[in-house]
């Protein structure tokens, strides 16, 4: 049976074949900043590639930006950043360690869940088939108390969060005798408003004039855009801009490997329709997003959609699309109806219009805004996750040989084949392996192997997700032939040398995923 790596297993294995590294590991790592390896930067942008091929060359009406990261201080205040990017921020008497509020309530309801969850599968076991888990969450009393608590504070936590409410955060902090996770320790200081935007200097400015913030999010170079793009390229509503790019949040609880980051990369796509259209659009999003998802081989039930309790200060609709991470079910992509808050606001700040002219009816307005917004890194870590899994090897009796492989689809693959002589001794096999090298990778990703034996050069391959081997065996001298193993079935085929590019092209090819 195969078996999905737990977390610490999977950071291991990011780290050790050139997936992931802490950022300047030798001065003991940077909290919440990540390297992508060799293997990782490949697989990172296969997955950017796939995004923006599925934005900008899938629909003629989206079209591309790349903005900078450096934005006029009064964007942030248009937006709202300022004034409202803020996360809640309690300290620890004790320890003087900082902590997110919400965050620590949220843990609260999380361990609550954990003890329910515990209750269904103690009756899971002693009831077996004839268990009706329904029936039991509607009549268990243990299983009642726990999920009525969970609602209670999971509603007062909304309700303060969306009103801002710092006392009452603390208050419930209190109620709940929440302890220091690592010392349990009760003692904490008030809760207050931390603002999570990065800033720094002009050099050729002195004070607040030069004070300039690194962007939280991608959008607003988007929404600043919004006219120049819509002129040059003379796109009638509704019509989208995408961009992939850097954001840095000065995150307080930075965890989870790179789920959490300080500095990360967005993938945003800003979808301008007509006032009142919006819901429909937004529905439509929420749908095509989704199914991008499950294009990539990531099955039902490890996605999910939830709204969201709390709305951002520029929604009037949110959902986030959830993949179950190793530690859970966590956002994984945001969908938000943002009206038209970011140009309005734009609009009034910089006193420029920024007003679409309908030609059909002959009328100026301000367009409403559908946004889709994925963070490359979660989705880095969504789809190495989803992957990476420990299993028998197939057609092997002894349940005991067992080998991780990362099943990647095809098309995301860091390395699209490698291909070994069955003897790194031999000139002849290590030269025709060799040319075929040459020949394949003016159109692939592939690599040239004969650092061990066989099989243990294999291994390696399926540790990266390399979806093809290529043997050269001694026969190949004959008969211009040569084995393609698959990484997943291992099933090996003999196939014409002549006819690899096709055989690899066919399987590797993005247009699997686009179609
Ligand atoms: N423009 C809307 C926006 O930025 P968000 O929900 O704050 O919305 C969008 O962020 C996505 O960016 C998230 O769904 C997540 O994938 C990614 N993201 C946000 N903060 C992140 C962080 N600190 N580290 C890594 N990814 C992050």
């Amino acid at each position: 049976m195969a078996t999905h790596a737990d977390f610490k297993t999977l950071v291991a294995h990011a780290k050790e074949y050139g997936f992931i590294y802490q950022s300047s590991e030798i001065y003991d790592g940077l909290a919440a900043a990540y390297d992508y390896g060799p293997y990782g930067v490949e697989l990172k942008n296969n997955l950017k590639e796939y995004w923006w091929r599925s934005m900008t060359q899938l629909h003629q009406n989206i079209v591309g930006l790349d903005s900078s990261i450096f934005m006029h201080p009064k964007t942030w205040k248009a937006s709202g950043h300022v004034d409202a990017f803020n996360d809640p921020l309690i300290d620890n008497k004790q320890s003087n360690k900082r902590y997110r509020a919400d965050v620590l309530i949220e843990d609260y309801v999380a361990k609550v869940e954990g003890k329910l969850n515990k209750e269904i599968k103690k009756a899971q076991k002693r009831f077996g088939d004839a268990f009706d888990e329904a029936e039991f969450r509607k009549t268990n009393g243990n299983v009642l108390r726990y999920q009525g608590e969970m609602d209670a504070v999971s509603k007062r936590l909304a309700e303060a969060m969306t009103a801002g409410d710092m006392e009452e955060l603390r208050q419930i902090i209190e109620d709940l005798k929440i302890k220091e996770p690592e010392t349990g320790n009760a003692e904490w200081t008030d809760v207050r408003q931390f603002n999570l935007m990065f800033s720094t200097q002009l050099g050729n400015i002195a004070g607040e004039e030069g004070k300039l913030y690194l962007r939280p999010e991608t959008a607003q170079g988007i929404f600043v855009n919004f006219l120049n793009v819509q002129k040059s390229t003379r796109q009638k509503l509704p019509f989208g801009i995408a961009q992939i790019g850097k954001a840095f949040r000065n995150e307080i609880v930075a965890r989870q490997f790179i789920f959490r980051m300080r500095e990360f990369e967005q993938m945003e796509m800003q979808f301008f329709v007509k006032p009142g259209t919006q819901l429909e659009w937004y529905n439509k999003w929420k749908e095509a997003r989704m199914e991008w998802h499950r294009k990539l081989g990531h099955p039902s039930e490890k996605l999910r959609f939830h709204d969201h309790d709390n709305l951002a200060h520029y929604a009037d609709a949110a959902v986030d699309i959830q993949f179950d991470f190793p530690f859970g079910f966590k956002e994984l992509e945001g969908i938000h109806s943002r009206t038209d808050f970011d140009l309005s606001a734009h609009a009034e700040l910089s006193g420029k219009k920024l007003q679409y002219f309908d030609p059909q009816t002959k009328e100026s307005f301000i367009p409403y805004v559908v946004e889709t917004s994925i963070g490359a890194d979660r989705m880095f870590l969504a789809a190495m996750s989803n992957a990476l899994v420990n299993e028998q090897v197939p057609g092997q009796d002894d349940p005991n040989n067992k080998r991780d492989v990362l099943k990647l689809h095809p098309a995301i693959a860091p390395i699209k084949a490698a291909i070994m002589p069955l003897k790194r001794n031999d000139e002849r096999l290590v030269n025709l392996a060799q040319s075929i090298f040459q020949d394949l990778r003016v159109d692939f990703k592939v690599m040239y192997d004969d650092t061990g034996s066989i099989g243990k050069l294999y291994r390696r391959q399926d540790a990266t997700g390399t979806p093809f081997c290529i043997t050269v065996d001694f026969d190949s001298l004959d008969d211009n032939t040569v084995t393609v193993r698959d990484r997943d079935t291992l099933v090996q085929d003999r196939v014409k040398i002549e006819d690899l590019g096709r055989i690899i092209g066919e399987r590797v090819d993005m247009r699997n995923l686009l179609r």
